[in-house]
């Protein structure tokens, strides 16, 4: 089992970092193929410029590191999600990574009008940590659960998501308890 993570956190004393070590160690202890992409640390642009967008109605990736990110997807039968919520959303990194590196013809094309995924990956986790819990979420129109796991994700082809929120992420045994649950859910 080939899992890609995808890591989208600066800081290295994060607790999102120890989130995904934790995940890491677990998934390789399973005996995971485990590839981290991390979106910081390869100092990615997220920025869609003139010269991405020129090539992306081709079909193709101006951004090298883009193109590479592709195929490394292309390689996963799982994906992990890693981040911390950022003004009601992801990180800006985390938002450039689906503009750029979901490109039709690689992740998704378009048949009888409707678009359907050619990855070949199913299933995701999405791993997240914030102040506030999932129903602030709901009030706001669920942004991590209808359009990352329902639109984003679905377009190309990952049916099978499950989204961990840790809702307290300034109290300890929230973050105690937060790890229990991704423990629990690789474990199964
Ligand atoms: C730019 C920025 C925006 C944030 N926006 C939110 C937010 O909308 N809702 C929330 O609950 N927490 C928000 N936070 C708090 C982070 O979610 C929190 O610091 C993070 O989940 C803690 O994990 P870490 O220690 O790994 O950074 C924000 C933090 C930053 C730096």
């Amino acid at each position: 089992m080939r899992t890609l993570i995808i890591y989208a956190h600066p800081w290295e004393k994060s607790f999102n970092h120890h989130v995904l070590e934790t995940t890491t160690k677990l998934l390789e202890e399973k005996g995971h193929e485990v590839d981290i992409i991390d979106l910081n640390k390869d100092g990615f642009n997220p920025v869609m410029r003139q010269e991405d967008l020129k090539e992306f109605a081709k079909g193709e990736y101006a951004d090298k590191l883009a193109g590479h990110y592709a195929a490394r997807l292309k390689g996963a039968d799982e994906l992990v999600f890693i981040f911390p919520i950022w003004w009601y959303g992801e990180p800006a990194i985390l938002k450039g990574f689906y503009e750029k590196v979901f490109l039709k013809g690689h992740t998704y094309k378009e048949k009888d009008r409707k678009l359907v995924g050619v990855l070949g990956v199913n299933k995701a986790t999405i791993l997240t940590t914030a102040n506030i819990d999932k129903t602030i979420f709901s009030y706001l129109g669920d942004p991590i659960q209808n359009v990352l796991a329902n639109g984003i994700l679905k377009t190309i082809g990952v049916t099978n998501v499950t989204w961990l929120h840790c809702p307290t992420v300034h109290i300890e045994e929230s973050r105690i308890n937060y790890l229990a649950e991704i423990n629990a859910h690789f474990s199964k």
